[in-house]
């Protein structure tokens, strides 16, 4: 069996390790890739973003299986253009992926078929959204880019300037291009988050172990957003109780709304929930695995990944039991110094080993490189050191300890991965 992944991060790694682990022994091929992937997957230069290019790479190598792993990719068409060549894919067609990619539609989906979330309104007008703005006046006030922009298209508008000024950069001076000429204003929610990654095959959805990010940059949740600097799983937050209630609420209504609709959703579907004192509400569907929630995800599944591919594609779902190890999982991301704003590329990285490996834990790469038998730096979130254990204090523990081996010029990673994760725990 062969299958190629679409991707290049530490996401892509993890799911390359899972494949890896699975008793079909697939031959693994990953496009663009990385340093870390390039050790255990052929890696090709074709960016992930490509879709003609990764069509034509589809039918040189003429996998069994493309797991198309970003959200670019899938909310531009690659999953229907490979399918159209004749490959089966893990994750949605254009029709479905729009619940990612356009915050309009999933908020109007999620009001039609009253999906709890937060209240909002829809502009494309600077001034009109302006007044409504000062007549709510009520902060912080959240505006979000209709499109994809990177992770960077919410603002948290905390008084009227800053909130005008985002207003006005995304619709007037197009900050996103296309993506921001439409916004969403959204009321601020409160509560811990969590994130729910789920299996479906547009009928049937099974949630995979629940997870907290750490999105800041900074310890104590200071500093700029970033795309994630850590992770750990299961959430603690989320108790069975809270689970039966999204189920119910918000899962389930969710993949129905998008068969109604007739854009029945396959693949993974991230829900980005926030725990507020009125219940469960969802902050933001993502049309694809997290990152860096599946490199702690993924490690705790006990059922083989390519026997879920295949179930999803079959629509037979409901007839598969998908296990999880009781066990908890940590992730410390190691960043180049000054992301997510400049950072410098290209620095060796000390503390790996060939397999850009290190002892106590699993090194997912992300933005890494492997030249001359050396591993530099390649991006501003670099490794995930992953670790799993019985509790989550020793899973923190041992991936911290590890962590400390690895280094390189400006490594710059947080400390307190997990610590509100125990404290729930504690009291
Ligand atoms: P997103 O890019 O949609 O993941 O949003 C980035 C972050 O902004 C989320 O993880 C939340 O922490 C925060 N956020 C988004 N929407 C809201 C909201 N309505 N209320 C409070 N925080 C929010
Ligand atoms: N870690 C958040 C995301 O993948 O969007």
């Amino acid at each position: 069996m062969k299958i190629l992944v679409v991707g290049g991060g530490g996401r892509e790694h993890a799911i390359i390790m899972k494949l890896a682990g699975s008793d079909k022994n697939p031959e693994l091929f990953c496009a663009p890739g990385n340093g870390g992937i390039s050790r255990y997957a052929k890696c090709f230069d074709v960016k992930a973003t490509d879709i003609p290019g990764m069509v034509k790479l589809a039918q040189e190598i003429q996998p069994d299986w493309v797991f198309v792993a970003p959200d670019d990719p899938l909310v531009m068409g690659m999953a229907d253009e490979l399918q159209k060549a004749g490959f089966k894919t893990f994750g949605p067609r254009a029709n479905a992926a729009i619940i990612e990619g356009s915050k309009i539609f999933s908020k109007n989906l999620m009001k039609k078929y009253q999906i709890p979330t937060g209240a909002y309104e829809v502009f494309d007008n600077s001034e009109e959204a302006i007044a409504y703005i000062k007549k709510q006046n009520t902060y912080p006030t959240v505006i979000k880019a209709d499109g994809l922009a990177l992770g960077k298209g919410v603002i948290l508008a905390q008084n009227e300037e800053e909130a005008v000024e985002a207003v006005k950069s995304m619709i007037d001076d197009k900050k996103f291009g296309e993506s921001s000429s439409h916004i969403v204003i959204e009321e601020f929610l409160t509560g811990p988050e969590v994130s729910v990654l789920s299996f479906t095959d547009g009928k049937t959805v099974v949630p995979m172990v629940s997870s907290m990010d750490h999105k800041r940059a900074l310890d104590n949740d200071e500093g700029l957003n970033t795309g994630g600097m850590g992770t750990v799983a299961p959430n603690p937050y989320y108790t069975e109780a809270i689970a039966a209630e999204c189920m119910e609420k918000i899962f389930k209504p969710t993949i129905e709304a998008m068969q109604k609709e007739g854009r029945p959703f396959t693949g993974c579907l991230y829900f980005g929930l926030m725990l507020t004192p009125d219940g469960a509400k969802v902050i933001e569907y993502n049309c694809r695995f997290g990152d860096p929630e599946t490199q702690v995800v993924l490690p705790l599944l006990d059922t083989d990944l390519i026997d879920i591919m295949q179930a999803v594609w079959d629509g037979t779902l409901d007839k598969l039991t998908v296990n999880w190890k009781n066990q908890n999982a940590a992730c410390v991301v190691l960043a180049s110094g000054g992301y997510p704003v400049k950072y410098e590329s290209g620095k060796e990285i000390s503390g790996l080993d060939e397999k850009g490996q290190v002892q106590g834990a699993f090194v997912y790469h992300a933005g890494t490189k492997f030249t001359d038998d050396k591993f530099l730096t390649a991006g501003g979130r670099v490794l995930g050191v992953t670790a799993t254990g019985d509790t989550l204090e020793h899973a923190l523990n041992q991936a911290y300890q590890s962590a400390e081996l690895i280094s390189f010029e400006k490594m710059h990673y947080r400390h307190d991965i997990g610590r509100r994760a125990l404290q729930a725990k504690q009291g």
